[in-house]
């Protein structure tokens, strides 16, 4: 397994004199520095960062692109600990759930923005970027704003949603997913019927774009969908369906800056499709537009194949994709959904029995081959 050199190691040894009790415990001991063991890993463990000249953020900002990863509050709550990889390793942070709508205003309709703040706290105090993600999603609406647009179709629940989290972080935020996931390849003229399209109809986008860059129009502002790499008839349609809006918007002279490829990669579904991955960020990029990454990971198809194979495959898919996009000059950000397996979507239940290994650090923060193909796609 490769590694980075510039972790700092504790050995078993090191380890047990760092604190043996810390042996029985399941949860990270906050404030000790010290990943608890679990019986079934071997005994070498990586308690820090790597060195500045080793970190994604530093072969990025060599390649000319931003590094990014999605951070969820809990995170800084119950695990501080882990905080300076994000800082160290990350030029952009995304919060993976305390933007949205529904996390907002949960449990009524007033906001709370106490969990969002903690991340755009450590962001300000660390000079990191953020990513806004995202404004519009149909699977983050609350179901009170679903029951009162449906009723009133007034679109000014959707714009005093904008106007009240844009306004709010219009320092900091320099990127916004304005609409996650609107691509639906069966659905209208390729739109999703989500509740704003069925209220709205399908000017909703353009509407929500132009509001947006009202409020901040400093800011980078992107659709972002799924389900793009690979050589499927639905993967096909969602590529050209894509196009299609991303067309339809500029030609109407809507403020919008780029398209967001969310990347979650999927090792059932085969191998990604280079040449139609390299012709769609083609496309988009003769448009003018700006391309980010903004999810990668990895689904494992296999997770009964020893831990090192599983590793490889995961990191070889990720290289395989990036070595294409990264090769378009449109690609300037790159951004994975978590850094560690411990805290990722794809390990969570019901699939998580074994934990996925999707991401580029493992549950004890060590981190996998697939940080390394990170680093050599960087690279180039
Ligand atoms: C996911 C989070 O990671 C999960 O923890 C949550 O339960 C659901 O949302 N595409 C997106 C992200 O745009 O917002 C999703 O994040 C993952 C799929």
């Amino acid at each position: 397994m490769i590694r980075s050199q510039s972790h700092r190691r504790l050995d078993r040894r090191n380890f047990l004199r760092a604190g043996l009790t810390m042996l029985s415990s399941p949860a990270v001991l906050a404030g000790s520095g010290i990943i608890p063991a679990r019986a079934d890993t071997p005994g070498t463990f990586y308690v820090s960062p790597p060195a500045p000249d080793h970190t994604l953020r530093h072969f990025a900002s060599r390649a000319g692109i931003r590094f990014g990863a999605a951070l969820r509050s809990p995170i800084l709550r119950q695990a501080p600990d882990f905080s300076p990889f994000y800082v160290a390793e990350c030029s952009s942070l995304t919060p993976e759930w305390e933007l949205k709508w529904e996390s907002l205003t949960y449990g009524g309709e007033s906001y709370n923005f106490t969990d969002c703040d903690l991340i755009i706290d450590l962001a300000r105090r660390n000079g990191l970027a953020v990513r806004g993600h995202s404004l519009l999603w149909h699977l983050s609406t609350p179901a009170w704003a679903v029951q009162r647009m449906r009723e009133t179709r007034d679109w000014g629940i959707v714009e005093n949603h904008i106007r009240t989290v844009v306004s709010r972080y219009r320092d900091v935020i320099d990127h916004w997913d304005v609409v996650n996931e609107p691509i639906d390849a069966s659905g209208p003229n390729g739109l999703r019927d989500n509740v704003f399209h069925e209220v709205y109809g399908p000017d909703y986008i353009e509407q929500a774009i132009r509001l947006t860059h009202e409020i901040a129009p400093n800011a980078r502002l992107f659709i972002n969908d799924f389900s793009l790499e690979y050589d499927f008839p639905e993967e096909h349609a969602r590529r050209n369906a894509l196009i299609g809006l991303a067309e339809h918007l500029l030609s109407r002279g809507v403020p919008l800056s780029g398209v967001g490829i969310q990347a979650h990669l999927d090792l059932r579904k085969g191998r990604i499709s280079q040449r139609d991955v390299d012709t769609f960020l083609s496309r988009l990029e003769a448009m003018g537009l700006d391309i980010s990454i903004t999810e990668l990971d990895v689904y494992e198809a296999d997770r009964s194949l020893p831990i090192d194979q599983r590793d490889d495959l995961v990191a070889q898919t990720a290289r395989e994709f990036l070595d294409v996009a990264l090769a378009h000059a449109s690609v300037k950000s790159l951004t994975t959904w978590g850094l560690s397996d411990r805290f990722s979507w794809l390990s969570e239940p019901p699939q998580g029995q074994p934990g996925n290994r999707g991401l580029l650090y493992d549950e004890l923060w060590q981190a996998k081959p697939m940080r390394q193909a990170v680093v050599e796609a960087l690279i180039g």
